[in-house]
């Protein structure tokens, strides 16, 4: 039922697409000396998610789970996984263990990164960065891994439909219908445009990302800075004044 991908040397996209709801959810694993899994996805993936992750490594071995934000696809079966992986560990901002990850859904106290801290899993190294409202809640950041490239965006650069796995073509286009769909339902404002967005959205587009691994939709391949200040654009277009 899921894909696996690899996007970058040992760091595998794992994708499940329900089609009831049009969309891809992308769990990424990063296979190192202490294996990292991004984004959790929501319990009812959890199976199919474990069962995918099998084939790269043994489950239970899975040290750190990390995610930008507390929310159901974020970090859902945050607890699933550590009941099966006994060392499993959260990762996240010091807002999301604090204010959500402890209480509600940590097995086990999570691990608080400060801004600009980096944190290594082995050969791979990231660095964190603390994004307030990007993509959105309080809570949110962002993992960079330095040596690749790849910046694990979670719902920036989110893609709507069964889409290709990876791809070097403009994928901003497509997040930009799906700004525009979402804002004629229950899903509008599903994204923030704050005083703070583009400034944080600059310091994203400073990392010079090369790869660009979204949660929902195709990994982008290709030039991450000049992508992020497109998408920018793209949230202002859509989302600055509305609501
Ligand atoms: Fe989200
Ligand atoms: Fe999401």
């Amino acid at each position: 039922m899921s894909q696996i991908t690899e996007i970058a040397p040992d760091v595998f996209k794992i994708t499940t697409f329900i089609s009831e709801e049009n969309i891809q959810f992308n769990q990424f694993l990063v296979r190192d000396e202490e294996p990292l899994l991004y984004h959790t996805g929501m319990k009812g993936l959890f199976p199919t998610v474990k069962e995918a992750v099998g084939k790269l490594i043994d489950p239970t071995t899975i040290r750190w789970i990390g995610f930008s934000h507390f929310e159901a696809d974020e970090c859902g079966a945050l607890r699933e996984w550590q009941k099966i992986a006994s060392d499993a560990t959260a990762i996240c901002s010091i807002v999301s263990k604090m204010v959500s990850v402890d209480d509600v859904v940590a097995e086990r106290p999570a691990r608080a990164l400060e801004d600009g801290e980096v944190f290594v899993t082995g050969r791979f190294r990231f660095k964190f960065l603390q994004t307030p409202h990007v993509p959105h809640a309080w809570d949110a950041g962002h993992l960079f891994e330095e040596n690749s490239g790849t910046l694990l965006c979670s719902d920036l650069f989110h893609q709507n439909g069964d889409v290709e796995a990876v791809t070097n073509s403009d994928i901003v286009s497509r997040f930009k219908e799906m700004l525009i769909e979402y804002q004629k339902g229950p899903f509008a404002n599903y994204l923030p445009y704050t005083t703070k967005t583009e400034q944080i959205l600059s310091r994203l587009a400073d990392l010079k990302p090369k790869t660009i691994a979204p949660m929902h939709g195709s990994t982008y391949v290709g030039d991450g800075e000049y992508a992020i200040y497109d998408l920018a654009q793209a949230m202002k277009d859509v989302l600055a004044g509305s609501g």
